[in-house]
């Protein structure tokens, strides 16, 4: 009876342990054992003990931490830490750290890893072999860690690897759009992780598992407040409460910047002014920053939006950017920070917000301190599902550049619709800007990558587990890895090994963008989503103060076509990429079909590649992007026996939501711009089950799902 309920007990406890493990808090980093039996003896044969620096810093100690807490998870046995290696012992750690390593004479190897790359391979010293993860940064060592104890989640084997891994751009920034209040702007996962209100005293748990979480992917800084800025993150409260954050994100290589509002000066510092070229004001901006690394000695920097959306700048003083951007460089500069400075402008008088960024940044090519970075958005419009890459990229040659792309999915059904964002990201990266001849890729040309994250305190920090994708390819791609490649070791991680339910897992995850720009976006449509929020389809909205914030500024559908001209007959916007880049969009009858509405206005009757009318194509297309959730939907069902319960259930769940969202998106389109086509949909189009009147007042709160 008594070992009866004992097992009982236990297995209730185990359940319970399950559940609390099956959240997705864990993300990508779950450590649990190997169900492969070969593999988890090549494993224990691999690493029988572990040589680590017995004393070091914060960010050694860090690494350790990490392979202790691992390593009896993945292989049910504690790590055993010895000082004299003897075979397959694991050697980590760098020359100056670790006495065998400066033995093993990669010195030279060492030194072309910069202070954030690592090597794994075997060595061999005193007639004995085993693995060393080597770097000659502490920071190195730290990354290296991660790549090893990933090698052990992804099932690769441990008899010759030989990873030599150097981040392919310095900063792999996560960009967090959090308020005072803790909302998030733009945030579709509950509240903002940073808890001011119990900071500095209170040092949550989870600040580190951000910190390891981005560690893990190569994230090495956070700007942790909105970039509409609020002037009181730059008081003394607030500039100890982000302090305490920086302390807990420093051991794992992560440096905090803040955004800041360029009024500051007036708002806080009560001047008259907030000219960048008046000596107070500088001043003012030098005393704060010296003040700023008082609490904060590695300081990032500040990120900065200006003259944009309303917010001060230069410009309300006549100044331009570059006057705004190197006053708070110069300030910076003595402590080793940074300015990013963001290109993201545009006011309602311009012909085509499209080109105005391009319009007022391309002349200051030149004129920037070398430590400040100009950060644009991938497209010229706004993290839109598709849009071409920026022109500004390639073509300021004489400025460091910073690639911002959305991670939190603004305009790609928010924490609600499954979408992988890596495709998307890596079609700006990849795009050749054709400044120089053949290249550079967009890639080639930034210093760095930005990501406005998708986190916050829900319990799966992203509010979808595969959010958590997103999260995780962004800084995997800033690192320089591949997007199929990223997918493949996110599902090994998250989920699981077995290679049907893996190839299964990567299909869905590949498809799921190009499925969103069909229900949402196709054929280069852009902007039309409905106003505020923009969740759900509002091509019809022109209520707007602002004529660039309607949508019809953006599809400008008529009875003779649809599409915005950017070619010389419209805007000429086209002007702004290199002569090989415009080459590819600038003829209607050969621009391919995923960007003709974002150049050209084009006829309903158009017949485009497809051999189906412009206006066929699109009702095709609305409806394959529906057919293609419940594809989705369908893989998922398949999958039901390869995941758990709790995770696979909340992914069902949200995939119901999507295929809701891709009919409303579907009706919605195809329904008003039929009142310009004036032409039926073809008979493969499930017919709408209600009006347009009907979705044109359509609230958020009305829909399932939606309710944040
Ligand atoms: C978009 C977004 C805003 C954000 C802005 C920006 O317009 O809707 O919430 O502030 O981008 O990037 O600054």
């Amino acid at each position: 009876m008594k070992r009866s309920f004992c097992i009982v007990l236990c297995l209730f406890l185990f359940r319970l342990v399950d559940v609390r493990a099956e959240d997705g808090y864990r993300l990508w980093l779950r450590y649990d054992r190997i169900d492969d039996p070969q593999l988890l003896q090549q494993y224990l044969r691999n690493i029988s003990s572990c040589t680590f620096p017995v004393t070091g810093s914060e960010t050694l100690s860090a690494a350790r931490n990490e392979l202790t807490d691992a390593i009896p998870g993945l292989l049910g046995r504690p790590l055993h830490y010895t000082t004299t290696p003897s075979a397959n012992t694991l050697i980590a750690g760098t020359p100056a750290s670790l006495h065998e390593l400066t033995r093993l004479h990669w010195n030279s190897n060492l030194d072309r890893l910069g202070d954030e790359g690592f090597i794994i391979r075997r060595y061999t010293l005193d007639g004995k072999s085993g693995i060393a993860i080597a770097a000659s940064s502490d920071k190195g060592v730290l990354y290296g860690v991660f790549a090893f104890l990933r090698l052990l989640q992804t099932h690769q084997s441990l008899e010759n690897p030989d990873i030599v891994s150097i981040p392919a751009r310095r900063y792999r920034i996560l960009d967090h759009w959090d308020n005072m209040s803790r909302n998030v702007e733009r945030g579709y996962a509950g509240l903002s992780l940073w808890d001011w209100f119990t900071l500095p005293t209170c040092k949550d748990k989870r600040y580190t598992d951000y910190a390891r979480a981005n560690a893990s992917i190569g994230i090495n800084g956070a700007v942790l407040n909105n970039v509409n800025a609020n002037y009181l993150f730059l008081t003394p409260a607030f500039l100890e409460k982000a302090a305490a954050l920086a302390d807990l994100f420093r051991p794992y290589g992560i440096r905090v910047f803040l955004s800041v509002n360029f009024a500051s000066p007036i708002q806080l510092g009560g001047l008259q002014t907030a000219d960048p070229l008046d000596p107070a004001v500088q001043d003012w901006w030098k005393k704060k920053a010296d003040e700023i690394y008082r609490y904060i000695p590695d300081f990032g920097g500040f990120l900065v939006k200006a003259n944009s959306e309303g917010q001060p700048g230069p410009q309300n003083y006549g100044r331009s950017h570059a006057d705004g951007a190197n006053m708070m460089a110069d300030a910076l500069a003595p402590h080793r920070g940074i300015v990013i400075w963001r290109a993201f402008v545009y006011n309602p008088t311009a012909a085509d917000r499209a080109r105005q960024a391009y319009d007022e940044f391309h002349p200051l090519d030149g004129k920037f301190r070398p430590n400040v970075l100009v950060q644009i958005k991938n497209g010229p419009l706004d993290f839109q599902p598709r849009e071409p890459f920026h022109p500004l990229f390639g073509a300021m040659r004489e400025t460091r550049l910073m690639l911002e792309v959305q991670i939190t999915q603004e305009y790609l059904g928010a924490s609600n619709h499954l979408v992988y964002l890596a495709p998307l990201f890596a079609e700006c990266m990849d795009a050749d800007t054709h400044t120089h001849g053949d290249g550079p890729t967009v890639g080639q040309s930034i210093s760095g990558m930005a990501g406005v994250a998708n986190t916050g305190n829900d319990i799966d920090w992203c509010g979808h587990i595969f959010a958590q994708a997103n999260w995780y390819a962004f800084g995997r791609l800033a690192w320089g890895a591949t997007p199929a490649g990223i997918a493949d070791e996110w599902i090994r991680q998250t989920f699981t090994n077995n290679t049907t339910a893996v190839d299964s897992i990567k299909k869905m995850m590949m498809a799921s963008r190009e499925i969103a720009v069909d229900y949402m976006d196709p054929l280069g449509l852009n902007m039309i989503f409905a106003e505020g929020h923009h969740y759900g389809p509002g091509p019809w909205y022109d209520k707007a103060r602002r004529p660039d914030w309607n949508s019809t500024y953006y599809h400008r559908a008529d009875s003779a076509g649809i599409g915005f001209d950017r070619t010389p007959t419209g805007s000429n916007m086209l002007e702004q990429y290199a002569p090989a880049a415009r080459a590819q969009w600038e003829d209607v009858k050969t621009c391919p079909d995923q960007w003709l509405l974002f150049f050209h206005h084009v006829p309903w009757t158009w017949r485009i590649h497809t051999g189906r009318t412009l206006w066929d194509q699109l009702c095709y297309q609305y409806q394959v992007g529906v057919d293609s959730v419940r594809w989705m939907k369908r893989c998922w069902e398949r999958l039901r026996p390869d995941i758990d319960e709790e995770r696979w259930a909340a992914v069902k769940m949200k995939l119901d939501i999507q295929e809701h969202d891709a009919v409303w998106w579907r009706n919605a389109c195809l329904l008003y711009f039929q009142t310009f086509s004036r032409t039926p949909m073809p008979a493969f189009v499930e017919h709408p089950d209600h009006t347009l009147e009907y979705y044109e007042k359509l609230q958020l709160h009305d829909v399932p799902g939606t309710g944040r």
